[in-house]
């Protein structure tokens, strides 16, 4: 079935995007790329994968490249771009230029990547648009896939930097939970849901740890002494207040997702193999002289 398979790759340049790219060459699926910066996705093209330039923004550069494509993939959404534009510019309004011209071309199925507990954290900013996209998607008559993955090990990526400074920095008691997922194990998950309709796969990796654990093994793998601050609460609340006062979406955005989500537990169905341990020590590798 996979070599009948032409899929449309949208966000190839980020964490996720570019593990699904591999995961497709790797099971020989015909894929085009599209990226508006053609140079960061270079190392992807290959004798199954095309890149082409264009602007998930602007409908007029997607035209043509849908005929014949029998799946669109997009991890498409703002994480720590600062172009200018809203969530509702991207991870809404590009996601929907995706779909009109998949719809337009008779393509058959959407895998869309949102987040976990989306549904339920409507309020903030940063999920209201991926959320009116989810709608979108589900109503549009389109064979859809909704992954909805919990925190990818490249966010964890915050803990090692506290860790380097020697102190990691944590709201509460740390004892919520949360089980990441690294990109390559959610990749396999997203080309496998090519062959699964209509449905939502919440997904998270192998571990649930708490925060304090995932301090203790960022400060462990950077040779550190264990040595974690808990913030209370009420300051964190403070902050959530100030900042969706004073600043606009660009800026409250992440920080409202964060300071939201630290207060949780974010626990999804285990999947994959690769552990946050290692995941630390390989970067604390790759930083060595
Ligand atoms: N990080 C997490 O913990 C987490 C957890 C759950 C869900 N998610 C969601 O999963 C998705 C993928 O995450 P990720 O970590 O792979 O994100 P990422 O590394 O930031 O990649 C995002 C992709 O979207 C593209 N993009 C962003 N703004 C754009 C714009 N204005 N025009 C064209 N393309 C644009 C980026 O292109 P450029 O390279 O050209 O900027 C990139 O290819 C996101 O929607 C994210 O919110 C993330």
């Amino acid at each position: 079935m996979e070599k009948d398979e032409t899929v449309i790759l949208a966000g190839a340049t980020g964490y996720l995007g570019d593990y699904i790219a591999q995961e497709l060459y790797q099971r020989s699926i015909q894929t085009i790329i599209l990226a508006r910066n053609t140079k960061k996705a270079a190392h992807l093209a290959n004798s199954h994968t095309k890149i082409i330039k264009s602007e998930v923004t602007d409908s007029k550069t997607l035209h043509g490249y849908f005929e014949g494509v029998t799946t669109v993939i997009s991890t498409v959404g703002i994480t720590r771009q600062k172009d200018g534009l809203t969530y509702m510019d991207v991870d809404y309004q590009a996601n929907k230029n995706l779909l009109q011209e998949a719809k337009k071309a008779g393509v058959k199925k959407f895998v869309y990547v949102s987040v976990l507990n989306g549904k339920q954290h409507r309020n903030l900013k940063i999920i209201e648009a991926k959320e009116l996209f989810v709608d979108e998607l589900i109503a549009s008559g389109l064979n859809y896939t909704i992954i909805r993955p919990n925190g990818f090990f490249s966010d964890m990526k915050d803990f090692l930097n506290m860790a380097k400074k020697g102190k990691v920095y944590l709201f509460g008691s740390g004892e919520k939970k949360i089980n990441p997922i690294h990109g390559k194990d959610l990749a396999i998950a997203c080309v496998d849901s090519i062959r699964v309709s209509n449905e939502e796969i919440n997904i998270g990796g192998p571990d649930i740890l708490t925060q304090n654990e995932i301090a203790e093994l960022a400060l462990l793998a950077s040779g550190k002494p264990i040595n974690i601050i808990h913030i209370p609460h009420w300051i964190r609340k403070s902050i959530l207040k100030l900042v969706r006062t004073f600043t606009s979406s660009k800026t409250y955005g992440p920080i409202e997702f964060f300071l939201t989500l630290m207060a949780e537990d974010a626990i999804a169905p285990r999947y994959g193999s690769n552990r946050l341990v290692t995941f630390f020590h390989d970067e604390m590798d790759v930083l060595k002289p």
